[in-house]
């Protein structure tokens, strides 16, 4: 699985219902009545063990304080910055351009008694992403399964992807980190697409899986550093 973990056309993937804001509309719209009927806080994207690895990386890394602002780019639920908020970070926001998941990751944060922004805000959108960080730059970026869902557009994906790079960069301060986790790209893909702005840093290899005779991780992790202009 390693080097071709999903299908392609010209090097993009295929366009998805996944790239669209309806799809997540819908899908937020029913997790945050089940969350109220149930307290299920809905899906966690690439499950525990990847959540939990960027979380050990970040406690275990020199530079990154516990008042390191950090934002979390299409954060979904927001339970990855729950989690961050029970490991004692105190600068946490989470955006996303779906109302309903900003709606849920609230209600999540209060049920939790956790102190996190959650800011309805479309990443690809420039204007509503330097207004949204006014002025603020960014210690740490982080993004599970984001940049996966933007490269799924059924419209330009590749012209939403290069936007997102250039609108993650503008949000990093000078040498601030990105940490991205993603089921779509290979390493190998990572690297080259984000290496204009970004220094490879760290792998966070998730344990690998043996499969119709390949062997692989499903679930690539990296972690890059703005590079300084
Ligand atoms: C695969 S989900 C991952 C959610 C969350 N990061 C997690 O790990 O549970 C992708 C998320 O990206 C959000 N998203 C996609 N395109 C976006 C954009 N242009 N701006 C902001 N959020 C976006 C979707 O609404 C969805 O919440």
């Amino acid at each position: 699985m390693a080097d071709e973990v999903c299908e392609r056309d010209s090097g993009e993937l295929l366009a998805s219902k996944l790239g669209t804001k309806e799809f997540w509309d819908e899908a937020y719209s029913a997790e945050l009545d089940n969350f109220h009927d149930t307290g299920d806080v809905g899906e966690v994207w690439f499950g525990e063990s990847s959540m939990n690895r960027i979380i050990k990386w970040i406690k275990n890394c020199p530079n990154i304080r516990k008042t390191s602002l950090f934002l979390d780019l299409g954060c979904g639920n927001g339970i990855l910055l729950v989690n961050l908020a029970r490991h004692g970070y105190t600068s946490l926001i989470g955006v996303d351009y779906s109302e309903g998941a900003i709606n849920l990751a609230k209600s999540i944060a209060v049920a939790e008694q956790v102190k996190i922004k959650f800011l309805v805000c479309d990443i690809l959108n420039t204007s509503e992403s330097s207004a949204m960080c006014t002025g603020k730059k960014f210690d740490v970026c982080l993004d599970k399964g984001t940049y996966d869902a933007i490269s799924l557009n059924p419209e330009d994906a590749k012209g939403c992807r290069v936007k997102y790079i250039d609108n993650v960069f503008s949000l990093l301060a000078a040498g601030g980190l990105f940490i991205i986790c993603s089921c779509n790209w290979t390493k190998t893909e990572l690297l080259e697409q984000f290496k204009d702005k970004f220094e490879f840093l760290e792998d966070l290899p998730a344990p690998s899986l043996s499969f119709g005779g390949q062997t692989g991780s499903t679930v690539t992790t990296l972690v890059f550093k703005a590079r300084n202009t």
